[in-house]
């Protein structure tokens, strides 16, 4: 792995939180990404890491279009400077697209990071800069550590796959600009891709893994807010 920066760096690093989404497996009505872990939304602890880093340039949260218009209080008062809102679209790879539009040229470095992951660590966010200056797709990862099962109907099992080599892919993923500004040129309008470093793959690119924490779940459906209500206890 290559070397961390030296904390002089620029800060030319530039941050993608797709918030746009429903939230629908989660249920309760309200996006997701609007309510609270332990007194804080989801969406603020998913932004506190970046906005508090050195090399961060500048944050841009895509928002659902109702909300981009109006964004919530507690989202207004750290809009300015380093942080802007955009309107999100009807997929995720829509929102990353908006929020790519809209972020300051100096960017050289882009980091994607779903709002859905309030608990991202500093050293991954660290590595995963590490290995975007060096020319690379990178992205935390977690080996897949159960037992995997087939089934197409949800009850008969057909296959146990092999989990050798499997790994689960989290966030931020992190990329030199021109890399992911490329490979979202080449994906259709109508694609909805769940990972960044997946079109970058598709358009040629190379992407690499680096350690990812357990602890950096994605919460998606009721089981993890009680996950995340337990990972955020002092
Ligand atoms: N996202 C987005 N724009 C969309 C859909 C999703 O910005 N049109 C964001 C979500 O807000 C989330 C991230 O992409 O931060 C990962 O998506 P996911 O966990 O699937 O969230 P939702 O799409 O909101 O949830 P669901 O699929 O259960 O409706
Ligand atoms: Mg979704």
């Amino acid at each position: 792995m290559s070397p961390t920066s030296p904390p002089d760096s620029p800060p030319d690093v530039g941050v993608l939180l797709p918030a746009a989404g429903k939230g629908e497996r989660a249920g309760d009505g309200v996006p997701k990404q609007f309510r609270c872990i332990a007194g804080v939304p989801m969406l603020l602890r998913a932004i506190r890491p970046f906005a508090s880093h050195p090399r961060v340039k500048e944050i841009v949260v895509a928002l659902p279009a109702e909300h981009a218009s109006a964004p919530p209080d507690w989202l207004s008062a750290v809009v300015g400077h380093h942080l802007r809102v955009v309107a999100g679209g009807a997929t995720r790879t829509a929102s990353v697209r908006s929020a790519l539009q809209a972020l300051d040229p100096a960017c050289g470095i882009v980091l994607v990071h779903d709002a859905a992951r309030p608990f991202v660590s500093a050293a991954e966010i660290d590595a995963v800069i590490a290995v975007a200056e060096q020319g690379a797709g990178a992205l935390p990862a977690v080996p897949v550590s159960d037992t995997l099962k087939r089934s197409d109907d949800g009850r008969q099992v057909t296959a146990t796959p092999s989990r050798a080599g499997l790994y689960r892919a989290l966030t931020p993923q992190g990329f030199p600009r021109a890399l992911l500004a490329a490979a979202y040129a080449a994906a259709g309008d109508a694609l909805d891709a769940t990972d960044d470093a997946g079109l970058v793959e598709a358009a040629g690119g190379r992407v690499v893994l680096v350690p990812g924490r357990a602890t950096n779940i994605k919460v998606t459906t009721p089981d993890d807010f009680e996950l995340a209500e337990a990972l955020a206890r002092p």
